[in-house]
């Protein structure tokens, strides 16, 4: 298959490339977009056919669910049995923006976009080219993040090439998101709401507005609301490079003592490059390193090293979904 690449002005997308992406969707092809938070690959989430190759594509397990993608909250009413008057509120204060709100769903949504669960994740997306995608779409839209399972989550266009040229109908590329971190996914079929996902919507944040909000740090067990979120099972967001984390240098020194090459994703301390140690500094606020740390784990896989060391962050609310990520980026080799 061939994959067509088209470049879209992330703001002001030209109308015939988007209506273009919206045949395809509707005639049951994937065609990968941006969002703010990372590039989807969006399929017709409400043809079985469409969603079956989605997941054949994609390398997913089959009882991971998709989050399904509207462009208003109008749309949202047919997905789903009940909105209840917490939705309401969070889709008020954070729509269009990165928080996935899961309900129970109407039976219009097939079982195969919410791996036969009785859930379902939505939510409206704050790009300009995926808000004009999906009302041209005028189908509610699946995407998981458009990279192949279990990889790190693409942030520019190029990472999605690398994963799905010649396998997807179309990529359409906006250059960098914003956001970089994958959205907030938040289970209101349960009392009070669970956090399954954090995300740049922090706990804080969340908590603010409906009071009572359960998050259960990442890798700790966790009991089931209607269902887990399978998607969080650990080895996920994995660089191909063994990644540890660190509270301060001693490992590293003496790793680069036995001659072990290394990429430390630095974000205070101080180490001196050598040629057996590459350094990336990270940023020292939580927003530029959430956009960032995606990109800077494929940097720091392409230098081939034999480990890639990242400076934990703190452990402050700001910061749970990065070490959240970091945390199982770094869980395959534990
Ligand atoms: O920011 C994002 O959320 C991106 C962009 C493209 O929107 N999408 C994304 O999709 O990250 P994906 O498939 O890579 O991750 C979706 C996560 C998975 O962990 C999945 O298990 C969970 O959301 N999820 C989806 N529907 C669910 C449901 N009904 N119940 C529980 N978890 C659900
Ligand atoms: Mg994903």
């Amino acid at each position: 298959m061939k994959t067509l690449i088209v470049h879209v002005d992330p703001e002001l997308p030209n109308p015939d490339v988007i209506d273009s992406a919206a045949v395809i969707i509707r005639r049951g092809g994937l065609v990968a977009f941006p969002t703010e938070t990372v590039y989807g690959l969006g399929a017709d989430a409400l043809n079985p056919q469409a969603i079956s190759k989605l997941y054949q594509v994609k390398g997913r397990p089959s009882k991971n669910p998709l989050i399904v993608h509207v462009p208003d909250p109008s749309a949202v009413i047919p997905l789903v049995a009940e909105w209840p008057p917490s939705a309401k509120t969070l889709s008020d204060a954070f729509w269009p923006g990165p928080l996935t709100i899961v309900v129970k769903k109407s039976p219009w949504v097939p079982d195969i976009v919410t791996a036969g669960g009785e859930t379902v994740g939505i939510r409206i997306p704050a790009h300009p080219v995926a808000l004009a995608l999906l009302k041209a779409a005028d189908v509610p839209v699946a995407a998981p993040s458009a990279n192949k399972s279990s990889r790190v989550s693409p942030t520019r266009a190029q990472h999605v090439i690398a994963d799905f040229d010649g396998q997807v109908d179309m990529i359409l590329d906006a250059g960098p998101t914003t956001q970089g971190l994958e959205s907030t996914v938040l289970d209101l079929t349960c009392t009070p709401p669970k956090i399954l996902r954090p995300g740049v919507i922090s706990p804080e944040m969340i908590r603010s507005i409906l009071g009572d909000v359960i998050y259960e740090s990442n890798l700790a067990k966790k009991e089931s609301c209607i269902v887990q979120s399978p998607g969080q099972l650990l080895r996920h967001y994995s660089p191909k490079t063994p990644v540890s984390l660190i509270d301060d240098l001693s490992e590293l020194y003496s790793q680069l003592a036995k001659g072990v090459r290394v990429v430390f994703l630095s974000r205070t301390f101080v180490a001196v490059p050598t040629p057996s140690l590459v350094v990336l500094p990270m940023p020292l606020d939580p927003s530029t390193y959430g956009s960032m740390l995606y990109e800077r784990l494929r940097q720091a896989d392409d230098v081939a090293a034999d480990w890639i060391f990242v400076e934990m962050p703190p452990e402050e609310d700001e910061w749970v979904a990065i070490r959240d990520r970091l945390a199982r980026a770094s869980t395959n080799h534990k």
